[in-house]
């Protein structure tokens, strides 16, 4: 992506040392032309300068700033405009956004997320981001064919397991009729997506934050209504907004799904950058799964960009890690052991990999939540990130493979018969 030369108006209600501060330094993708006190003065500046992004700095709630905003439109409606307001008071963001401003920075902020920022309203405004994903976090979604697969212990835990390696992390529940992830993350609901859906008018970040709940590891989570009948509520566009928001705002975006492919689920298909299929090792779990892989293969999804998690994967249910190979045509790329102790952080209410962080189960969720957050998964210019070499050389062997003996091996291959079996009937 070519430079993005910026100019940077500052307006007297803000403290200009609070904006130096979050500025980026001049560098191969930001340079500033200019950062000049005062809206007037900026004014006139504005009129010679070769920019490609005007960032408006200002306080709390500013009418001039606004009005240089819609003026500053009127003159060039292609050009982008980032708002770095300090204090932003309620309802200003929105009428910053109502104004045309591509995005709003509440500040103090980092000089790396204000680049990042002034970035992604570059890419957007070239009409790129909507085509190939341009500087949009990734978005993970958890998906598994079955019921009770361990959908939610991997969406929870991946969640927090990427907080806890410093990332900034949004968790939607999408299991919109019996969804848990309030249950697992010991979460009471205040606010849920029945009530984002319900408040009706427009959606910006700042809104959508106010129906996200704390998780004490950092996580900000979207929860599901509480109730079965409030799932109708909650329409598939107002879900791709939502996406959309948590995408440009967050480091990455972990969705959780109920069993099958509803329309909610399908949606997050078509907009998530990695997916994490939960099988279990019994012959019903991998037909699903199976089955799962080809309708996501009939859906164009690449392949490259599923991972294959194996719940209770030392179960004895007379199926092998190579049975599971042959069935799916692929290995899986993370074992996770059964064990009292993964039941019971679920009933308690606090994820594994924060209740016993050694345990065999919470370096699986580790080593998965590190193939997403390698440098190459981070929010780039091709947007989604390529899945980073270290997963797929990073099957994780948490219990050695066991070797069956003879009169086992005849066991197993009649339930790889079995779940072929189960395949035809479909
Ligand atoms: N590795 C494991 N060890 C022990 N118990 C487990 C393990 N994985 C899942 N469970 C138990 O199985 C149950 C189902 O897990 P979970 O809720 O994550 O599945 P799910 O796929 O989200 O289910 P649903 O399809 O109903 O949403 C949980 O109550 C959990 O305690
Ligand atoms: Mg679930």
């Amino acid at each position: 992506m070519p430079v993005v030369r910026t100019f940077v108006a500052v307006d007297s209600s803000v403290d200009r040392a609070v904006v130096q501060e979050a500025l980026p330094a001049s560098s191969g993708e930001i340079e500033i032309l200019g950062v000049i006190n005062g809206l007037e003065d900026s004014w006139n500046a504005l009129q010679e300068a070769p920019i490609d992004l005007l960032a408006v700095a200002c306080g709390g709630h500013s009418d001039r700033a606004l009005y240089f905003i819609e003026s500053a439109l009127k003159q060039r409606p292609e050009r982008p405009i980032v708002v770095l307001a300090e204090n932003a008071q309620n309802g200003f963001v929105r009428r910053v956004f109502e104004a045309g401003a591509d995005d709003v920075v509440s500040l103090p902020e980092s000089p790396d997320r204000v680049a990042f920022v002034f970035q992604k309203a570059v890419a957007r405004r070239q009409g790129a981001a909507t085509a190939s994903g341009i500087a949009q976090a990734p978005m993970i979604c958890v998906l598994g064919p079955k019921g009770g697969t361990g959908k939610t212990l991997t969406s929870s835990n991946l969640a927090v397991a990427m907080a806890m390696a410093g990332k900034k992390v949004a968790l939607i529940d999408l299991d919109l009729q019996f969804g848990d992830i309030g249950l697992t993350l010991g979460l009471t609901p205040q606010k849920t997506l029945y009530d984002l859906a319900k408040s009706g008018g427009s959606l910006d970040q700042e809104k959508l934050e106010t129906y996200m709940t704390n998780h004490v590891s950092g996580v900000r989570v979207l929860l599901a209504p509480t109730r079965p009948d409030q799932a109708s509520f909650v329409s598939v566009d107002l879900l791709r907004d939502v996406f959309s928001l948590l995408r440009s705002s967050y480091d990455v975006v972990v969705v959780d799904t109920p069993p099958g492919f509803t329309s909610e689920v399908i949606a997050s298909i078509d907009v998530s950058t990695h997916l994490c299929i939960v099988g279990m090792l019994d012959s019903l779990s991998l037909k699903n799964t199976k089955l799962g892989l080809e309708t996501l293969e009939l859906m164009g999804y690449d392949d490259g960009r599923i991972s294959l998690l194996l719940n209770r994967s030392d179960s004895r249910m007379g199926i092998t890690e190579d049975d599971v190979e042959t069935i799916l045509g692929r290995a899986p790329d993370v074992l996770v052991p059964s064990s009292r102790e993964v039941a019971k952080s679920m009933t308690d209410g606090v994820p594994i990999v924060l209740a016993a962080e050694r345990s065999e189960a919470s370096q699986a969720f580790r080593q998965l939540a590190a193939t997403y957050t390698a440098p190459a998964m981070a929010p780039s210019q091709n947007g989604a990130g390529e899945p980073s070499e270290s997963k797929s050389k990073s099957k994780s062997k948490s219990k050695s493979k066991p070797k069956p003996k003879p009169d086992q091996q005849a066991k197993n291959d009649d339930q790889v018969g079995r779940v072929r079996q189960l395949l035809r009937r479909q």
